[in-house]
């Protein structure tokens, strides 16, 4: 059975839920999946033993989790001895206007590449959430103005969740085609 190795960093917690749905997709498609939190320390051999590397991150003000960036630099060489991709989680990817949506996600593929010392050939954009609930008032003020210049909600008394999660099962999939399905 094939073997896919997810490590994901989060700060609200959305990546996770993106981690952990991938995950069972890949079971329900037959192969094996194990998701880590790359806040906890992970045997660096189980990279080897990995079919697949599938790395989530989320963006926050352009910058990516410290420990993934971390991780993933110091583990370069035995990362790209596997194959390897990427998913980032971020709020630019759920803007409605295409031409905006795309230079977001442009700009946001550009500070990625700055960060990691790893090419990505293969990464995907999955809109997260607006979880004002969780942000304190001044994060709160400033991620409402950012969702107001995108045409997002601005309601703060409650939280959006913007993934699609029929595009996740659609990811994992073609994930599981390109690395995982039996030759
Ligand atoms: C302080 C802050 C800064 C953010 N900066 C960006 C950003 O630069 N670009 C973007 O598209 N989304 C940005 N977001 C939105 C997050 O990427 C989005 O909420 C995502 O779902 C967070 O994922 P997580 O819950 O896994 O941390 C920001 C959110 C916060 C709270």
């Amino acid at each position: 059975m094939k073997q896919a190795l997810i490590l994901y960093a989060t700060r609200e917690g959305q990546t996770k839920k993106v981690a952990l749905a991938l995950a069972q997709h890949f079971v329900d498609l037959g192969s094996a999946a194990t998701v880590h939190n790359l806040q906890d320390s992970i045997e660096t051999a189980d990279l080897q033993n990995a079919d697949l590397l599938l790395f989530g991150a989320s963006m926050h003000a352009g910058g990516l989790e410290r420990e993934l960036v971390d991780f993933i630099n110091d583990q370069a060489t035995s990362i790209t001895r596997r194959p390897h991709a990427f998913f980032l989680v971020l709020l630019s990817a759920a803007t409605a206007d295409q031409d905006l949506r795309e230079k977001s996600l442009s700009d946001a593929q550009n500070k990625v590449q700055q960060q990691l010392n790893v090419e990505f050939d293969d990464m995907e954009y999955i809109a997260g959430a607006l979880r004002y609930s969780k942000y304190s008032r001044p994060v709160r003020w400033v991620m409402r103005r950012i969702a107001q210049q995108h045409g997002e909600n601005t309601d703060t008394s409650r939280d959006y969740e913007y993934t699609d999660w029929a595009t996740v099962k659609t990811y994992a999939e073609r994930l599981h085609n390109a690395y995982l399905a039996a030759n």
